[in-house]
Formats: structure tokens, sequence, C-alpha cells
């Protein structure tokens, strides 16, 4: 009796030295294995003769029990702790805050088409698109431009088809034409958006970005042309005053037409855009040439308006000193990271645009 006291006692203190399932496993087995300590004492109960036989039998019987009930608590605790270990090691920590520092980069072409959307939002113009492929109707034709004009000769255009009625857009134009059709004047849209030409080299790449600008209504001017593209300029460039001038020129679908150059300089390497006495050609524009409103439906008898078409890719490479234009689709990590902007500063127009 006394034996088995201490016995348990004994087998107690080695369970409350337990930490794993495995150390359990192996106690197990020196306790209850054939040569376990508790398997021993029941092989020798046929030694023991018959009058304590029966006593120590029903003790033993006992120890075992609770034995293996201390065995069963541990197992489960001990399989729990391994689960709660894994849980702990596997899952995601909603409760972790975001990273502090955004890992991915806005392009500086979509930051681009981020300010000048905000820019002339202010204005009042609304956003509007049309797709990449585009029939040669909206492309040229309804835009005035003559069967023989030599953009749509095959070395600028990617035709798609033998009899060339589709093709990649060449500009950004063709918006202008599903605007006026879909929706009756007044209207006030910029349409930003991807243009291809067969060309390439250090300031031309097959595929560029243009913002096309529309605004159609009664009385319009070229002096309301020139008043909205000093505006757009002046916060583009985050400069007080632009130098800007017109040089008359020609594209089919205006009339008059314009191409507006603005002054820079570069001293000790860097550029000032808005002053000096170099220029800089940087878009194309005029009034909306009557043969384009009648095409698109519009009473030109009632209505006028401008139009205005400017190179996106161009205006990020002079805003943020970029000097090879096929570098922004090299897909260039460094790149990126380098000439790239946060994600979290999203440009608007009481904070700033870029800074
Ligand atoms: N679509 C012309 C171009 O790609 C730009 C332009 C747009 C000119 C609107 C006048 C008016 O060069």
């Amino acid at each position: 009796m006394n034996n088995l006291t201490t016995l348990e006692q004994e087998i107690f203190a080695k369970f409350s030295q337990l930490e794993s399932k495995e150390s359990l496993e192996k106690l197990k087995i020196e306790i209850l294995g054939k040569k376990g300590t508790l398997s021993k004492l029941f092989q020798d109960l046929a030694t023991i003769d018959k009058e304590k036989k029966k006593e120590f039998a029903s003790q033993l019987n006992i120890l075992k029990t609770r034995v293996l009930e201390q065995f069963s608590i541990l197992h489960t605790k001990f399989e729990q702790e391994e689960i709660q270990k894994k849980l702990e090691n596997q899952t995601i920590d909603i409760s972790l805050s975001a990273p502090t520092k955004p890992q991915g980069k806005i392009h500086p072409v979509s930051q681009v088409i981020d300010e000048l959307t905000c820019i002339f939002a202010e204005l009042g113009f609304s956003v509007a698109e049309g797709p990449d492929i585009e029939n040669q109707y909206n492309n040229f034709t309804a835009l005035n431009t003559p069967p023989n004009h030599p953009a749509r000769d095959m070395h600028d255009t990617f035709y798609l088809d033998e009899q060339k009625e589709l093709l990649m857009r060449t500009h950004t134009s063709p918006v202008q034409i599903r605007t006026m059709l879909n929706e009756k004047p007044p209207l006030k849209i910029i349409a930003p958006g991807r243009t291809y030409r067969c060309d390439s080299d250090q300031t031309h790449t097959p595929m560029f970005h243009q913002l096309e600008g529309l605004y159609v209504d009664q009385n319009i001017t070229m002096a309301d042309l020139r008043g909205c593209l000093d505006y757009f300029l002046k916060k583009f460039f985050e400069v007080d005053q632009i130098k800007m001038r017109f040089r008359p020129s020609h594209f089919p679908f205006t009339e008059p037409s314009a191409e507006v150059d603005i002054g820079y300089e570069i001293k000790n390497g860097k550029i000032t855009i808005g002053q000096g006495d170099q220029w800089l050609e940087i878009l194309g524009c005029g009034m909306v040439h009557p043969n384009v409103l009648k095409n698109a439906k519009v009473d030109t008898k009632k209505y006028q308006g401008y139009a205005f078409g400017v190179g996106i890719d161009r205006l990020a490479m002079l805003k943020y000193g970029i000097n090879d234009l096929r570098s922004f689709f090299d897909s260039d990590v460094r790149w990126l990271k380098h000439f790239g902007f946060n994600a979290n500063d999203v440009p608007t127009n009481y904070r700033g645009l870029s800074k």
C-alpha cells in the first residue's frame, strides 16, 4: 500500500515536469509499456498470496485508472498547445497596422493624368473616353482629314485590316466625335488616353499618351482657349507666370489652328519652365472646324468650340526631368522606384499637385 502511494507520488511528480507530447509518450512507455513500472506490478500479482492479492490488485487498478486519466488530460493539453502555436505562426494578423511606407509606386504618366484631371475638373471639364482601336471614320474622316492626307499614310498609322477600316487611334481627337455624337452641347470634356504611331526614337515611342480637350458652347472664342491654356500650364508647372506664344499652324480639324510654345531656360543644367528666351512646342489647338461640327451633328449656326491636344508623356518628361521617353515603357522597377510617386499622395488642387 505504502509502496503504491510513493509510486503514485513519483509518477505524478514526473507528470508535472512534462513539456511536450513526445515526453508524455516516453513516460507512458516507462510506466505502462511491457516492461513499465505498473505493468511489472501487475505481473507481480501472480506471486502474491491470495489474501493480499485482491486488495493490492484493486489498489493497483485505481492507480492505473488515475494515471491513464492524467495521461489523457496531458495529451489533450499538449495537442491544444501545438495547434495554438501553429495558428499563431500561420494566420495573418489583421490587427497589424498597414506598413507606413507603401511598396508600390505610381507611374509618372498616371501621376500626370491625375494632375491634369484635377486642374481641368476645376475649370468644369469632365473626363470622356474612347477605345484604342478606332475606325478610320472617327480617327480621320469625321475629323475633316482628306483621304490623301499624309497622316493616313501606312508609315504613321497602324492599320488593323486590309481595307484600312480599323486602326490604332493616332490621336485622342476621335473622342471629340464620339462625345459630340453622344451628347448635346454645351460640352466640356478632356480625354486622356493611349495613342499609337509607327515611330520610335529617344522622343517617340509607338505607343504614347495624349490628352484631348474640347469645349463646345455658344460664343466660344480663341481668347477663351488662350485663357484656359494659360491657367492649365501655370497650374501644371506650379509657377505664377508662364511665357506662352501661339504659332499659326495647320490641323485639318481646326480653323484657325495654332501650336503653342512655352518659354524656358537652362541654367546650371537645370531647366526652368515659364521664363527664358528658348521656346518649346507643347501642344496643338484651334477652333473646331465647322466641317467637324457638322459631321458630329452639332448646329454650327448656334455653336462653336475650341479643341486642343497635348502629349502627356512630354509633360511628364518636362516637369519631372526625365530625358528618355523610351524609359517610360521599359518596366524597370528601379526606374519606377526613382521616378514614381507615393501611392498615398493623391494629387489635389487644395493640397498641391506634386508636393
Ligand atoms: N490631334 C492633334 C495631334 O495629335 C492635336 C490637336 C488636337 C490639335 C486638337 C488641335 C486640336 O497632333
